[in-house]
């Protein structure tokens, strides 16, 4: 969803074989950086398939001019928020809505189009197909099908295929657009890539199949057999192990050649220079992220629970703020983590020195803005990159050109290849697997700086919704989270996620258990952790204004955190306006257990008990049945929505009130939509089309709104 900034990246990349007519731009509008960091692969494969590439940005529209494009245009856009192009595609969209053009405004322009999204969000690749059908309106054609990537699925499963084809539109496009003599250069550019080595030169067809002896992965991993702890050095131990049995009783796996990637080209050399840091603070985008303290730090489930829940309460006078907010915290990258790195990449004694970043010669590149000039080693590992992140295709191939063992190298050819991408979702993708777990299990790779900073994504600050008002907690924000923790597995040993087992770590000398925390506490202010952190608004997923508006909120566990915060608030308005007419306020919550993971169950009582609730329905998945024997109790919300369907219906069509749903958005948001289309089709009777409709209408007005993640 649409929080954070993408750096932004232009550069060209020179033709080889290639008059200067096949060239073609790309454009990006990016919100994390995952559109930018497709197209640059874009880029980069170009030059390896003869074409020129221009890139650029969707907002810096003093570098490109739709309007007279006679190059071919390569689209890669995200989708964020409700459905919206990324901030950065925003002026280019208005641009292209205006009314005054003429319907044959881009009959010129020659066009393919990537949009990216996530099924698990409504309106999916709405970003990039809204870019799509108002360019078909106006005139522009497809030179090549548009692809829709699912990063619920996994956006390579789209993205790599697609990206493959691209190179032979661009082709046909090229000669149809072409003298013959430059259709005979692009003919000639259909080798295959993996028969160049790094350096472009042909290798030898028989280096190559010796080559396939890959170690697979799943080998270990059905050959494990044995319990891993958490300890790291365990987990290396059986990697290393695993990995020189491997080598002899692996046979080859395939005849053929690999389909792998072509090498990424480089383009930073790295400096280290001793002493001679700069002061550093915590980066950020923008100037207006606040260090503010964490004033109280409460437990909200029992020690038995299977998840364990924190509630924070974060001092900050001069931040405003809205139920339904959310707010970024920036956190580092684990002290512990760091450390090994530096130790793999050999760099243990050089962590106090400062970074300088240059581009190579000929390189039109940028450096990327997130790594600061002359900040010391250790801090751009701990505040500027993302070192958890899954590292791509495009970074393990570059991997494995400094990989000196032949097997390892092999096995990391295999995961970017083609053939080897069901293993690189499950081994990496799926498992979280991480740089520092593929250095571990590949020990004899030792990868220069220039290809972290080339490859690790910015570190992004993490996004929590407000579970407080003002009105109650003037001064104060509180928010509320699980830890989320990451079993071990044969790629890595187990761990917290990084923000929230960050902030668990960072918190424990405050933290108390529920119900030890007198309201009035306060613990002075000289030793409190402190946090850096700003507000941004969720711009809509707000209470209606018209407090006459009846409202349905949906939010199990954690989810249930901004109603916390919209109950403060209708309770402060309903003391202030005696006088006034308040609709009905449903609030369907779901845990595990009555007495284990109840979140704000004191509060919720209270809320129910004076008013401000008129229902609290709540449910238990894991619970036994009660003494009555109510076997088939209702174990999740959309069960008690479904009970409670008559009202729910009536709510939405005909009393035009607010459907809000807050959680998680890879099952229960999901399945909290089927239930709504199956009441409002069974209310109705009509069928889950025209249910569709109807649902897609309530989103439209902002009468139905979701604030989810996965
Ligand atoms: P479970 O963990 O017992 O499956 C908060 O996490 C609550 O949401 C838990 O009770 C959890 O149940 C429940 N939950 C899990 N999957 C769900 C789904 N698809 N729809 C609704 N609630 C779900």
């Amino acid at each position: 969803s649409g929080r954070g900034g993408a750096n932004q990246v232009e550069y060209v990349i020179t033709p080889t074989a290639f008059s200067v007519a096949a060239r073609f731009l790309i454009l990006y509008g990016s919100q994390h950086g995952q559109a930018q960091s497709i197209a640059e692969e874009i880029c980069q494969q170009a030059a390896e398939h003869g074409f020129t590439a221009d890139i650029s940005c969707l907002s810096n529209q003093h570098k490109y001019n739709v309007d007279h494009e006679i190059r071919p245009v390569v689209f890669v856009v995200s989708t964020t928020g409700d459905g919206d192009p990324p901030d950065t595609a925003q002026k280019f969209v208005r641009k292209i809505k205006n009314k005054s053009l003429a319907h044959d405004h881009f009959s010129h322009l020659r066009y393919a189009l990537l949009a990216l999204g996530d099924t698990n969000y409504a309106n999916f690749c709405n970003g990039g197909k809204t870019i799509d059908s108002r360019l078909q309106q106006l005139g522009a054609k497809h030179f090549y099908a548009t692809g829709h990537a699912d990063d619920g699925t996994g956006l390579e499963v789209v993205v790599d295929p697609w990206i493959e084809g691209l190179w032979d539109a661009l082709k046909k496009m090229f000669s149809s657009m072409s003298s013959n003599q430059q259709g005979a250069d692009l003919r000639d550019c259909t080798q295959d890539n993996y028969h160049k080595n790094a350096s472009g030169q042909e290798k030898n067809k028989s280096d190559l199949e010796v080559d396939l002896h890959l170690l697979k992965l799943s080998e270990v991993d059905s050959q494990k057999g044995k319990t891993i702890t958490s300890d790291s050095s365990d987990v290396e131990t059986l990697f290393t192990a695993l990995v020189a049995s491997l080598k002899q009783s692996v046979p080859p796996l395939s005849e053929s050649v690999l389909n792998v990637p072509a090498l990424p080209a480089s383009y930073l050399e790295v400096h280290l220079e001793q002493g001679s840091t700069e002061r550093e603070t915590v980066p950020s985008d923008k100037d207006c992220y606040h260090e503010v303290s964490i004033s109280k730090a409460v437990q909200c489930t029992q020690d038995d629970a299977v998840k364990t829940a924190i509630l924070l309460e974060l001092d900050i006078s001069n931040i405003a703020y809205q139920p339904g907010d959310a707010f970024d915290i920036l956190c580092p990258n684990r002290a512990s983590e760091v450390e090994e790195l530096l130790l793999r990449l050999d760099l243990q004694t050089q962590k106090n020195c400062a970074v300088q970043v240059n581009l190579l010669k000929n390189s039109t590149a940028k450096v990327p803005l997130h790594i600061p000039q002359n900040g010391s080693l250790q801090f751009i590992l701990t505040w500027c990159l993302e070192i958890r992140s899954a590292p791509k295709k495009a970074f393990v191939r570059a991997l494995a050109d400094f990989t000196q063992n032949g097997s390892e190298k092999r096995r990391l050819l295999e995961l970017c290849s083609k053939e080897g991408s069901a293993d690189y979702n499950s081994f990496v993708r799926d498992a979280n697997v991480c740089l520092l777990d593929l250095l571990r299990a590949f020990p004899s790779c030792l990868p220069p700086l220039s290809l972290l900073f080339e490859h690790l994504p910015k570190l992004q600050p993490r996004a929590y919704s407000a579970a407080s008002s003002s009105l109650q907690h003037p001064g104060k924000v509180n928010f509320v989270f699980n830890v989320v923790e990451f079993p071990a597995r044969p790629e890595h040993p187990a761990r917290t996620g990084l923000c929230t087992g960050w902030l668990a770590d960072h918190v424990s000398s405050i933290l108390r258990p529920l119900g030890t925390v007198p309201a009035s506490e306060h613990l002075g202010t000289s030793a409190l952790p402190k946090v850096s952190t700003i507000a941004i608004t969720h711009y809509t997923f707000h209470l209606p204004a018209d407090l006459s508006i009846p409202v349905v909120m949906v939010g199990p566990g954690t989810g249930v955190a901004p109603f916390i915060g919209f109950l403060e608030q209708r309770e402060k308005e309903r003391e202030a306006n005696q006088e006034a007419t308040f609709g009905e306020t449903w609030l369907f919550f779901g845990c595990r257990h009555k007495d284990k993971d109840f979140l704000f169950r004191e509060e919720l009582e209270r809320f129910a008990h004076n008013g401000t609730l008129s229902h609290l329905i709540v449910c238990f998945s894991r619970d036994e049945p009660d003494a009555a024997g109510t076997v088939n109790s209702p174990t999740y919300v959309q069960h008690n929505l479904r009970l409670h369907a008559k009202n729910v219906a009536s709510i939405l069509l005909k009393d035009k009130g607010c459907l809000y749903v807050c959680g998680d958005g890879k099952n229960m948001a999901k399945d909290v939509n089927d239930t709504l289309l199956e009441i409002i089709g069974n209310k109705l009777q009509i069928d889950i089309l025209d249910a569709m409709k109807i649902v897609a209408g309530l989103r439209e007005e902002k009468r139905y709104l979701q604030d989810i993640w996965s």
